[in-house]
This record gives C-alpha cells, sequence and structure tokens, in this order.
C-alpha cells in the first residue's frame, strides 16, 4: 500500500530521518526537551503560531505540532514553491533567526521554519509545514499514511 511503517527507535535526540511516502520526502525528528523548550520562546515572530490558517489534523494546532511531543513528522516541502528545507541544529539556526538555536530554512527564497515546522513572519512561505496523517502503532514504530 502506499503507507510506510517507520521504525524509530534508532533515532537519536536531536536526530532527523528522512523517508518517503508517496514521493514525497518526509521528515522524523526526535526533539529533545531543550528544543521543545524553544518553541515558547519566538511565537510571536510567527505567522500562525496555532496552525489556523491551513487544514491540519486536529491533533498539529498547537505549539508542538505533533501527536507526541517529543517527535515531529512533517513533510519536507517548502510551502512557497516546493523547495527542500534544510535542517539548522545546535546553534546553526541562529545565523537565521537570532536566538532561535534550531531550525529549517529554505535556500530557495529564504523562508524560516521552527522546529514544528511554523513558518517565521516576512518570508514568502506562505503556511506552516504540513503534517502528514500518521499514527503510533506502538511506542517505537509509526505507520505514515
Ligand atoms: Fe522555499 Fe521559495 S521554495 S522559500
Amino acid at each position: 500500500g502506499a503507507d510506510v511503517e517507520v521504525d524509530i527507535s534508532g533515532i537519536e535526540p536531536g536526530q532527523l530521518v528522512r523517508v518517503m511516502w508517496r514521493s514525497k520526502p518526509v521528515w522524523i525528528v526526535r526533539r529533545t526537551p531543550a528544543i521543545l523548550e524553544e518553541l515558547g520562546t519566538h511565537e510571536d515572530k510567527l505567522k500562525d503560531p496555532n496552525s489556523e490558517a491551513e487544514q491540519q489534523p486536529t491533533f498539529a494546532q498547537n505549539r508542538f505540532r505533533s501527536m507526541k511531543e517529543e517527535y515531529l513528522i512533517l513533510v519536507g516541502i517548502c510551502t512557497h514553491l516546493g523547495c527542500s528545507p534544510q535542517h539548522l541544529k545546535d546553534g546553526a539556526f541562529e545565523e537565521v533567526v537570532e536566538g532561535v538555536p534550531d531550525g529549517f530554512f529554505c535556500p530557495c527564497h529564504g523562508s524560516k521554519f521552527d522546529m514544528a515546522g511554523r513558518v517565521f513572519q516576512n518570508v514568502p512561505a506562505p503556511l506552516n509545514l504540513v503534517v502528514p496523517p500518521y499514527q503510533f502503532v506502538d511506542d517505537t514504530t509509526i505507520i505514515i499514511g
């Protein structure tokens, strides 16, 4: 079928893993407590902190945008014109947004997203990165689709 099963047991804290789902890249990020805390520090700089502007799973309409806070699952495609944003971590994102150590940067036209895939203001991307449908089969297995 079109659904993809992923074993997430080997993902280290802070690591991003890429899988393909329906010809799209999907990212699974294991967020550390520090990254989760970061999400509360810059909401005044976001276009849509609660994902109200788009169709999203209900569980994604909050700061974490995930079923389990620790695991962020996103379609890795910029909502502007479809480029693939880069994951900048461990302080590298500070070059893009001052005071925010981790995030995603789209090299095509400079859109910026935080570690919940929420888009920052004053960039061309109109919407937060898409959360795909998924479910946890057990603690270490997810099905995307
Ligand atoms: Fe990402 Fe334009 S495609 S900013």
